[in-house]
């Protein structure tokens, strides 16, 4: 079953346990940032495990075009030889960031604190998501904006002369937005400091220390976070190897759970504390989730991750202090509550209105297709189930956004009739053999 209308459309359909051991690409916030510090270093940075999906690329081709020299060698390496800090070259051309958001508001930042000027522009995704929470802090840096309404894409960044240090509280928990105010802060000439009330991912931090960036993270009351950067130090290139990608990993560990009998292995990923929500909240719902042979690897935790399948998750209440460190997870989490027993109840998720999609809104229309029960308030998505997998049978719509796609092919591994997404190109994205891995561990997606 697949349609004709749409080109790339992709149907899954009911299989049997899930069975084997696999490796997730590359974390895609940690590959970002490694081209990212890498192109601000002096010296070579060499890579290992970088995920080469498109916002990555994205990425590497926007610094290349700011004046990094980037490679990647048949082993498969990538190598960096940056430009210093202060040293990016204005790009001749427009910057092409197709459909990511972390490449968009990450480089903002470090052309906002550059005395360089350049414009960005994106897929139709892209171009309608919100920029203001950037150009905000960043105009208070000295950089100037000009962009089509609510500040979206294509929009042009004019770069501080003098880039001014700032204190600046995050009004909404965003990593993107810390990010960006953090690569500012790299060339500002004195102490950057960012407050955020709920911890958000924290591999900026973590990754510049390892590039001898002095990074304080000061913590507050109520579990909320300072983090102090001291402008003009120098990045020293460094060896930096890439960890799997819980969120990507995330698929097929709920894959595993609702197919009973299932027992996947997924090894070398990463188990940050800011990252890992889902995981706490599986587990709560009944999950037999294992963190094997923890350690660290290159500034992060990590382990090889073990699930067991029995198909008996539990509806529960996802407290709201969690959803940072899930924020991307909620499309699969909504797949697992579909799957579970009883009413899962999640609540405080106004940013999943503004990701690749309106992400509540097309999770609420295609479970609603596929036959589940589900009521959708403005930030909040409460699904009622009897843990009896769900009908299928429907075309889902997934708006250009790869989690939405993924999250629906996962669902079809226990739907009665096959599930159809309009468009797999997204998945490209961030898990570029999505398909093959799930197919290798016992999936039914073509
Ligand atoms: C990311 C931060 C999150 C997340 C995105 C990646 C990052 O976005 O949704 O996929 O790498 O910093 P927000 O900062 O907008 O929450």
């Amino acid at each position: 079953m697949k349609s004709d209308i749409y080109l790339n459309s992709l149907a899954s359909k009911k299989c049997s346990a899930l069975n084997g051991s696999a490796r997730i690409p590359g974390d895609k916030s940690i590959s970002h940032r490694s081209i990212m510090f890498g192109s601000l270093a002096i010296g070579e940075t060499i890579i290992s495990g970088l995920l080469e999906g498109e916002d990555v690329l994205h990425t590497a081709e926007a610094m290349r075009a700011m004046g990094a020299k980037i490679y990647n060698s048949d082993d498969g390496l990538w190598h960096i030889y940056g430009v210093g800090i202060g040293g990016l070259q204005e790009p001749s051309q427009v910057l092409e960031m197709g459909n990511s958001g972390t490449s968009t508001r990450l480089l903002m930042g470090l052309v906002g604190g550059h005395n360089i000027t350049a414009t960005f522009a994106g897929d139709a995704s892209l171009t309608k998501r919100p920029m203001g929470r950037v150009i905000k802090p960043l105009e208070m840096m000295g950089a100037t904006f000009l962009s089509r309404s609510n500040g979206r894409l294509p929009l042009t960044v004019k770069g501080a002369e003098n880039t001014l240090p700032i204190e600046y509280k995050l009004p909404v928990a965003s990593a993107q937005v810390k990010s960006a105010i953090m690569l500012a802060g790299l060339n500002a000439a004195g102490r950057t400091t960012i407050i955020e009330d709920h911890p958000t991912r924290d591999h900026s931090e973590n990754m510049l220390r390892a590039f001898g960036v002095d990074v304080e993270v000061e913590e507050l009351e109520g579990g909320a976070r300072a983090i102090h950067i001291q402008g003009q130090q120098e990045l020293k290139g460094c060896a930096i190897d890439v960890p799997s990608d819980p969120s990507s990993a995330a698929f097929a560990v709920v894959a595993a759970l609702i197919v009973n009998g299932s027992e996947v292995t997924l090894n070398n990923v990463c188990i940050n504390e800011t990252r890992i929500g889902l995981y706490t909240t599986l587990i709560e719902m009944g999950a037999d989730i294992e963190f094997k042979n923890k350690r660290i690897q290159g500034g992060e935790p990590v382990a090889d991750i073990h699930v067991k399948g029995a198909g008996s998750l539990k509806g529960i209440e996802v407290p709201q202090s969690r959803v940072p460190s899930m924020i991307d997870e909620f499309p699969i989490l909504a797949v697992a509550a579909a799957c579970a027993s009883g009413t899962t109840k999640m609540s405080g998720l106004k940013e999943l209105r503004v990701k690749e999609s309106d992400r509540l809104l097309m999770m609420y229309e295609g479970l609603k297709a596929c036959g589940i029960s589900l009521n959708m308030g403005e930030d909040s998505l409460t699904i009622n189930s009897n843990g009896g997998g769900c009908m299928g049978g429907a075309c889902v719509e997934t708006a250009l956004d790869h989690r939405i796609a993924m999250s629906f092919l996962v669902l079809g591994c226990v739907s009665k009739e096959p599930i159809e997404i309009d468009d797999g190109e997204p998945i490209k994205t961030s898990f570029p053999n999505f398909i093959e891995l799930m197919n290798d561990l016992g999936a039914d997606i073509g």
